[in-house]
Order: structure tokens, then sequence, then C-alpha cells
């Protein structure tokens, strides 16, 4: 049984509490910490979200130890793994303080704010007996699965094209806004492109370069991104990604792919399932396995704990590329050129 200290209440420490509840024969949550207390003894009833479970509820937490002081967490020795669920400018040093005490460590994304925080949290795995994998979600979500398989194992034939999509509304559920300021969220550049970013270096490793064009807003949060990347010839990829539309329209993520023989469509909020076209035959909507992103996440990391096996699905080097990719494509945004990408 692997025991389990959450730190942060919020919209996705909730939903993280949730899979080891489902998971409960093999992980049992045993502290939890936030600096609110409502949060921290279960009422979650102001814990919003755009994705996933949205509202929150109360919860008997039961024996569950509260912490206000997220350092007593990460020392306590009832706890072999900290799942990090905390705003973005918090992860390097609560990630390298609970590598330090030992523990293994499930790190929320994007892994932080710059490379050099990553580099840091990085040499701090290396030293520690932990285990260390940020929660890039997108990795382990059911249609972005099924879409590598179809590209690795070209059923379609070669891949043309590839145009990755997440857009949204400006996020209104994080604790006081924290999310709005560039300086402790990345802005929309970080913490909503890294998904997409991170699941293109998924497929196809670094690109040569990244060109984006974007728009600043007042804030200095950079809220929209139209990124194309260079893989060379014989390969579009291209993302796009924002938080500038109105609230109401809410949230979705999705994909086009088009490949020598055939396509396929997916849009979490059309409400369709994912659709493959395939030349003179009838659109097909292959069944996706029922659990989702972030069940599969919680699952796989418990399980390089329980086999002790370091997580290849997603490497803590390949989520430092990723921050590094979406910083390159704000630069590209600011000076209106391409990034070359070492
Ligand atoms: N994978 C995904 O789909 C996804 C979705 C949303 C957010 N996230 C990431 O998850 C992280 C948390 O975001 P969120 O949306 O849950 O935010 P949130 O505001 O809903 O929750 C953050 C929680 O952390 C608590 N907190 C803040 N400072 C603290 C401290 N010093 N000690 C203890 N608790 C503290 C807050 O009180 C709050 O309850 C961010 O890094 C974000 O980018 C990932």
């Amino acid at each position: 049984m692997i025991r389990v200290g959450i730190i942060g209440a919020g919209f996705m420490g909730r939903n993280h509490f949730n899979q080891y509840e489902k998971l409960s024969g093999r992980s049992k949550v045993v502290a939890l910490c936030d600096k609110e207390a409502d949060r921290r003894i279960g009422d979650w009833s102001k814990v919003g979200g755009n994705v996933g479970d949205k509202q929150g509820t109360k919860r008997d937490l039961g024996d569950i130890k509260p912490y206000r002081d997220w350092r007593e967490l990460v020392t306590d020795p009832d706890v072999d793994m900290v799942d990090i669920c905390a705003p973005t400018f918090l992860h390097r040093e609560m990630s390298i303080e609970a590598l330090g005490a030992g523990k293994h460590v499930l790190c929320e994304k994007p892994m932080s704010l710059s490379v050099e925080d990553c580099d840091a949290m990085i040499e701090a795995a290396a030293e520690s007996p932990g285990k260390f994998m940020i929660a890039q979600v997108v990795r382990f979500w059911p249609e972005y699965v099924y879409l590598k398989q179809v590209i690795d194992a070209k059923e379609l034939g070669s891949l043309r094209v590839l145009h990755l999509r997440r857009q949204a509304g400006m996020p209104d559920y994080s604790l006081d806004n924290w999310i709005w300021d560039p300086q402790l969220s990345g802005g929309a550049i970080l913490d909503l492109r890294v998904h997409d970013v991170d699941f293109a270096v998924y497929l196809f490793g670094k690109p040569k370069s990244v060109y984006a064009q974007g728009y600043q807003n007042s804030h200095g949060s950079i809220d929209r991104v139209h990124a194309s990347w260079d893989y060379g010839a014989g390969l579009v990829v291209q993302l796009e990604g924002y938080w500038d539309m109105p609230t109401s329209f809410g949230f979705n993520m999705g994909f086009t792919a088009v490949f020598e023989d055939g396509a396929i469509l997916w849009d979490l909020n059309s409400g369709k399932p994912l659709t493959v076209f395939r030349p003179d035959s009838e659109p097909e909507t292959p069944e996706m396995r029922g659990d989702d992103g972030y069940f599969r996440e919680v699952d796989y990391f418990l399980n390089c704990i329980e086999k002790d096996k370091d997580p290849q699905t997603t490497t803590p080097h390949q989520s430092r590329d990723a921050v590094a990719l979406a910083l390159a494509e704000g630069e590209s945004v600011r000076i209106g050129e391409p990034v070359k990408i070492k």
C-alpha cells in the first residue's frame, strides 16, 4: 500500500484525490496539505475546474492528517509519496524538498516556470531514492494514446499534418486567480499550452525551430498562440492554444491528423467521439478505454513505484524540454521571428 500525501486541495488536488480513492487497493491518501483551512479538511464546495470532475463537494476525510505547512507533510514518515497539486511557482521548491526527504514525487504540469528550475528538480531526483514524474496527463488521455498508436504503427500511412488545439475562456476557478499572474503560472504559454507542446515532443521529439504568433495582455501574459513547428519537409505540425475566449465558451481540446490514407478528428467539446475517416468507406468511431487520463497517469505512477521502475511514458527530461519549447514559443511571439531549438 502506497501512502500518499497531497499538497494543494484545489481543482487538481481534488481530482487526484478521487483517483487514489478509485485505486484504494494499492494507495491511500494519509495526509493532505492546503494553506486554506476549509480545503485541508475536505470542504471542496468552493473548488471548481474546467474539465473532468468540475465541481467539488464536502468530503469526510476521516483520519487523513490535515497539514497547514507542506514542509511537515513532506517529512512525515507515514508518507511514501508526495503528490504536488499546488500552484506552479511552488513546484520547484516542493519537489526538491520532497525528493530530498526520500519520497516518491508526482508533480503537476507544467514542471516549473523556467528551464533552470526544471534542471534543479532533475538534479534532486537523481540524488533521491524516490521516483519522480510530472503529471503530463495528455500522454495518458485515451484519444491521444490512440492517435499516437496510429501514428507509430503507420496504420493510415505516413502522417502529413497534425493540428493540436486547446481552446478556453480565461480560467476563473483557481484560488484568488493565481493562474492569471504569469509570474506564478507562466500564463497560457506554459499553463495551457504545455500539454500540447509536451504531446508533440512525445510524438516527434524536438523540432528544428518554432514560429509562433499571439499576443500579450496587460498583465504581461501571452493569452493566445498559433505556432508552426519545423520538423523538415513532409510534416506540418501546428499547435494552437488560447484562453482568451468568452468564459461561456468553456474548454476544448482536440486535434486533426491527416495521413496518406485517411484522417482522424476529435474535439472534446463537440460531444462527438474520435472519428477515423478512410477513403471509400464510412467514418469509424473506435471505442476508447473508459478510464480518463487522470486515472491512468496516477495508476501508471503507482505501478512504477510498485515495480521499482523509473517512469518511461513521460520522463522529467521530456517535461523539461516541453517547458523549454513553450518558452521558445513565447520568445517567438515577442520577437516575431522563428526561434531555433538546440
Ligand atoms: N493536468 C491538468 O489538466 C491540470 C488542470 C488544472 C491545473 N493543473 C495544474 O495543477 C496545479 C494546481 O492548479 P489548480 O488548478 O488545482 O489550482 P487551485 O487554485 O484550484 O488549487 C491550488 C491549491 O493549492 C493551495 N496552495 C497554494 N499555496 C499553497 C501552499 N503554500 N501550501 C499549501 N497549499 C497551497 C491553494 O490553497 C489551493 O487550494 C498547477 O500547477 C496547474 O497548472 C493541471
